[in-house]
C-alpha cells in the first residue's frame, strides 16, 4: 500500500510502498478513505514535538471503511464507515492521562496510509451526514476543542467565550460546539476575512490580533465595560498575547489552553490572576467517552467540519507546507480513495 513519511527532520515527506497490515487480535484494518492533517504534523517534520521517533507513518485523522477483523471483534464492524480515534491509551483516569498514552501517527504508523490497524475500541460509526473528507477531519481536533471547552472549561449556555486564532483546525470546533451550545462566541484571527467566515458560523464578532490594541478592541466591540468581559477563553496560541487574555477576562472566568503556537507565556502579572480569581488550565486530546460524546454531539446538531481544501496522498508534501504558511480557514484533508 502507499503511505506518506516523514523520515528525517528538516526533510520532504515522502510516499512509498509498504506492506499492507493485517489486524491482530482486538485491532481490525480500515480502508482509509480520507486523513486529516494537524500542526503536529509540521512539528513532527520541524522535530519540534515531544519524543520524536522517525522515520514515522504520519497522521492522526481518519475516516474510512472496515475491511478485515482480528480475533475477538465483532463481525458487525466489517463493512462499517468509521472515524478513528487518535487518542491512544489513555488509561483509566479522566482527569489525565496514563503511562501509555500517545498520540496515533508517531510512533503508532498513522492514518496518511491506504490500510491502517487500529484496536476496535478506537472506532466510532462514521455521522451519515458527513462525507469521508468532512469526518476525517474531525477526530484530533474536534477531541481536543471538546474537551477543551465542555470538560475542562465547563461552557453554559449564555457564557461569553472567546476563541483566539479562529482560522486554525481545532479552534473552529471549538467556535462550531461553543455556538450550538448556546454560548455568545467572539474571535480573535490574524486575518479579517477569516473573521468573518467565523461569524458566518454563528460568532457574534472579532478583533484581529496583529492589530497592538486588540483586546482594547475586543472589550470595545463587545460592549466596552466589565460587561464585555469573557467567561470563557479558549487559546492555543500562549506566547506574549497570553496576558492580555488575562486582562479580557471576566472576574471568576476560565482560560484553558491546549497548544503554545506562539511560544512561552510571558508578562503575566500575578495580582490580576488572583485578584479575579481566575482559573487557568491546560487540556491535551481526549478520552475514548469523550471522544465518544463530541462524535454523538456532532451527529445530534448536524455540525459539518470546515475542511479548506483537498490534497491527494501524493501530494503531501505540498499540504505540510500550506498548512505551515497558516493561510488556511478550517481542515487540510488527503483525499486517499
Ligand atoms: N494539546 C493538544 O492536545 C493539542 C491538540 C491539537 C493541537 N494542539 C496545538 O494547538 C495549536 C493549533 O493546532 P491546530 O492543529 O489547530 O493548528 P492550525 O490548524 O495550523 O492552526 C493554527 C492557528 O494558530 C493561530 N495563530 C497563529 N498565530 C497566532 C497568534 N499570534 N494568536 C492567536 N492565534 C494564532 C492561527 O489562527 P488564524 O489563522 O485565525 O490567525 C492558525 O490558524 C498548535 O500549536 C498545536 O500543536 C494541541
Amino acid at each position: 500500500m502507499q503511505a506518506a513519511f516523514i523520515e528525517t527532520i528538516h526533510t520532504p515527506a515522502v510516499v512509498k510502498e509498504i506492506e499492507t497490515p493485517q489486524a491482530g487480535a482486538g485491532e481490525v484494518v480500515v480502508q482509509l478513505h480520507a486523513a486529516a492533517l494537524n500542526h503536529r504534523d509540521v512539528w513532527i517534520q520541524k522535530g519540534l514535538y515531544p519524543g520524536m521517533k522517525l522515520p514515522t507513518l504520519i497522521g492522526s485523522d481518519g475516516a474510512g471503511v472496515v475491511t478485515s477483523i482480528g480475533a475477538g471483534v465483532s463481525s458487525d464492524w466489517v463493512g462499517q464507515a468509521v472515524v478513528i480515534n487518535p487518542s491512544l491509551g489513555w488509561g483509566d483516569d479522566p482527569r489525565f492521562y496514563g503511562k501509555s498514552f500517545r498520540v496515533l501517527g508517531m510512533p503508532d504508523a498513522g492514518t496518511l496510509a491506504e490500510y491502517i490497524k487500529i484496536e476496535a475500541r478506537y472506532l466510532c460509526p462514521k455521522p451519515a451526514h458527513l462525507s469521508f473528507e468532512e469526518a476525517a477531519a474531525l477526530p484530533l481536533a474536534g477531541l481536543t476543542g471538546w474537551r477543551a471547552l465542555v470538560s475542562r472549561a465547563s461552557v453554559r449556555a449564555g457564557e461569553r467565550v472567546l476563541v483566539t486564532g479562529a482560522g486554525g483546525g481545532v479552534a473552529l470546533f471549538v467556535v462550531q460546539f461553543a455556538v450550538a451550545l448556546g454560548a455568545e462566541v467572539w474571535v480573535t484571527s490574524g486575518s479579517d476575512d477569516k473573521i468573518e467566515k467565523a461569524v458566518a458560523l454563528g460568532a457574534k464578532g472579532g478583533v484581529n490580533y496583529k492589530n497592538a490594541d486588540w483586546a482594547k478592541n475586543l472589550i470595545t466591540a463587545t460592549g466596552g465595560d466589565r460587561s464585555g468581559y469573557f467567561d470563557v477563553v479558549i487559546d492555543s496560541a500562549g506566547g506574549p498575547n497570553f496576558a492580555k487574555l488575562i486582562d479580557v477576562a471576566a472576574p471568576g472566568g476560565r482560560i484553558c489552553f491546549y497548544g503554545g503556537t506562539t511560544g512561552n507565556i510571558t508578562d503575566i502579572v500575578p495580582g490580576k490572576v488572583f485578584f479575579k480569581q481566575l482559573n487557568i488550565m491546560g487540556s491535551t486530546m481526549g478520552t475514548e467517552g469523550e471522544f465518544a460524546d463530541m462524535v454523538q454531539f456532532v451527529n445530534t446538531h448536524q455540525l459539518r467540519p470546515v475542511v479548506d481544501s483537498s490534497f491527494a496522498l501524493s501530494d503531501i508534501e505540498a499540504a505540510l507546507r500550506y498548512m505551515d504558511e497558516g493561510t488556511q480557514f478550517g481542515k487540510i484533508v488527503l483525499k486517499i480513495l
